[in-house]
């Protein structure tokens, strides 16, 4: 168990299952308070469940990254139960081009894509900044993905490149790349830590269970990451296998 001076209050975005929920699993493990954002009430009350089951200090907060009222109602809950937020994982995503090339996405699902992943982790920061800021450490890991580097875009050479038409996703994740160094340069004064975080191709329902490692080995890497961003200079791109990305 980590002490009261490192003991920290975490909030998961889209904790329900898949990367968040073993992210969760992960800290909770390690002592902390996890908070697992839900935009299904139910959903979310049974990820809890199978974590306070095991004897860890776990709890539902209903978010809806697209819900502005709710990322409202969610900072309300914190404040009045905590008083204030040390890390916010901003896990919650969704990818609706898989295998479909630019030409046949129709643009409303490149809208909904942004509005999740995009505009969802600006609501949900700007909800929770004020009580990241009463934290003696805030620590904002958003969890982008290699597809979204320019480095990875632009190189033919690349053994993943046929994953490189994914039009929604991918700018979705280099503009989510854009949004942490701009809030870790906006933040840099207040102590606020911003990073990019990458947990690798894990089998989970946003990609059909194609990945190679497990949504738990995914959560570990985010946890691993956490830790190292915690320690580190903000405004980095961490590589799941260790290191940092290029952007
Ligand atoms: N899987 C990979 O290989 C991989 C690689 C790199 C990065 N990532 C990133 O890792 C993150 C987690 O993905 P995953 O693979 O674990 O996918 P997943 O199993 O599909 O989980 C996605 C989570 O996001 C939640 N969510 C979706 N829209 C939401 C909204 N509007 N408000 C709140 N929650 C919402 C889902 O909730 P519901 O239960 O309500 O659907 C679910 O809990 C994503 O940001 C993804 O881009 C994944």
């Amino acid at each position: 168990m980590t002490t009261a001076a490192h003991h920290r209050i975490v909030l998961i975005t889209g904790a329900t299952k898949g990367i968040g929920l073993a992210t969760a699993g992960e800290l909770a493990r390690a002592g902390h308070t996890v908070l697992i954002g839900a935009r299904d009430p139910e959903r979310g009350a049974a990820a809890a469940a199978g974590l306070t089951a095991q004897g860890l200090d776990a709890r539902a907060v209903r978010l809806d990254v697209t819900d502005p009222a709710t990322a409202t109602a969610a900072a309300g809950l914190i404040a009045a139960e905590y008083g204030r937020l040390d890390t916010l994982v901003n896990n919650a995503g969704v990818a609706r081009d898989w295998r479909r090339t630019p030409e046949e996405l129709p643009v409303e699902a490149v809208r909904e894509t942004y509005e999740t992943n995009v505009f969802g982790v600006v609501t949900v920061t700007n909800a929770l900044l004020p009580l990241l800021r009463e934290s003696a450490a805030g620590l904002i890991g958003n969890v982008s993905s290699g597809l979204g580097s320019f480095s990875f875009l632009a190189d033919p050479d690349s053994p993943v490149w046929e994953h490189a038409t994914l039009l929604a996703y991918n700018s979705s994740k280099a503009a989510l790349n854009a949004l942490t160094l701009v809030y870790a340069r906006a933040l840099r004064d207040s102590g606020i830590k911003v990073s990019a975080l990458e947990p690798g191709y894990c089998a989970t329902d946003l990609n059909g269970h194609s990945g190679h490692s497990s949504a738990e080995e995914g959560g570990r890497r985010i946890a691993r990451q956490l830790a190292e961003a915690a320690a580190g200079p903000t405004g980095a791109f961490f590589h799941p296998e260790g290191g940092r990305y290029a952007w």
